[in-house]
C-alpha cells in the first residue's frame, strides 16, 4: 500500500471540531509515549507528520490525518491519533478531560471502522491497556492489536511476549498481535494489510 497524500486535517480539542466528511475512520490508541505518532509516521512514510516526543503526554488533542491511498482502489480515510492514556504525571482533572474527549469521540457518529490498539512489546498489556481493550470489545469494534518498539526485543523475547499477550488477553476476542517498529519499519506491511482489510469490510 502506498500513500498518495497524507495531511493533518484538524487537531480537535472538542467534539464540535471532529470532521463531518463521511469518510471511514480508524482510531489509533495506546498509552502515553507508547509510540502511536511514530508508528503513524512510519506507516505514512512521512518523517514528521505526526508530532512525536520523548516527553510523555504530548498529544493532547485528537489529530485527524486525512489519507489518500495509492492506487486509488480504496477511498480516502482518516487515521485518528488519540491522546495517550495512563500517564501518571498529569493532574486528575486533566486526565478526566482527556477521558471525556476520547469517550465523546467513540460515542460520536464518526464512521469508525476499527481501531489500532498499540502496546509496548517490552511490557506487554498493562492494566490500563487491558481496560481499554475490554472497553473496545464491549463496543464490538474491530481491533488490530500492535506491539510496537519491537526493535528492543530479541527473537526469543518476542516469542515469549507473544505467549504472554495471548494469555493476558485470553478473555478478549483477539489475541493476535502484529509486532512493529517505528525505527526499522518492521511490521508495517502486515499492519497495512490489516488496515486495508478494515477499509474493505
Ligand atoms: P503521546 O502522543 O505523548 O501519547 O506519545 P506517542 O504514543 O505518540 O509516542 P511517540 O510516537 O511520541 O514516541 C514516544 C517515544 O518512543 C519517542 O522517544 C520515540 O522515538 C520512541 N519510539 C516510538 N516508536 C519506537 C520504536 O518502534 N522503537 C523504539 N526503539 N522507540 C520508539
Ligand atoms: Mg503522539
Amino acid at each position: 500500500m502506498r500513500v498518495a497524500a497524507a495531511e493533518l486535517f484538524i487537531s480537535a480539542a472538542a467534539a464540535s471540531q471532529f470532521p463531518r466528511e463521511p469518510l471511514p475512520q480508524i482510531a489509533v490508541c495506546g498509552r502515553s509515549n507508547v509510540g502511536k505518532s511514530s508508528l503513524l509516521n512510519v506507516l505514512l512514510q512521512r518523517k514528521h507528520l505526526a508530532r512525536t516526543s520523548s516527553t510523555p503526554g504530548k498529544t493532547r488533542l485528537l489529530n485527524f490525518y486525512r489519507i489518500t491511498p495509492n492506487p486509488p482502489a480504496l477511498r480516502p480515510f482518516f487515521f485518528v491519533d488519540l491522546p495517550g492514556y495512563g500517564y501518571a504525571k498529569v493532574s486528575q482533572s486533566e486526565r478526566e478531560s482527556w477521558r471525556r474527549l476520547i469517550e465523546k469521540y467513540f460515542e460520536s457518529a464518526a464512521p469508525l471502522v476499527g481501531a489500532i490498539a498499540i502496546i509496548d512489546s517490552r511490557h506487554g498489556p498493562l492494566d490500563s491497556d487491558v481496560e481499554l481493550l475490554a472497553w473496545l470489545a464491549t463496543r464490538a469494534l474491530p481491533v488490530i492489536l500492535v506491539a510496537t518498539k519491537a526493535d528492543k526485543l530479541t527473537n526469543k523475547a518476542r516469542a515469549e511476549m507473544k505467549r504472554q499477550i495471548a494469555s493476558a488477553l485470553a478473555h478478549l476476542p483477539w489475541q493476535e498481535v502484529i509486532f512493529c517498529s517505528a525505527h526499522s519499519g518492521a511490521g508495517s506491511q502486515e499492519l497495512w494489510q490489516a488496515v486495508t482489510g478494515l477499509l474493505r469490510s
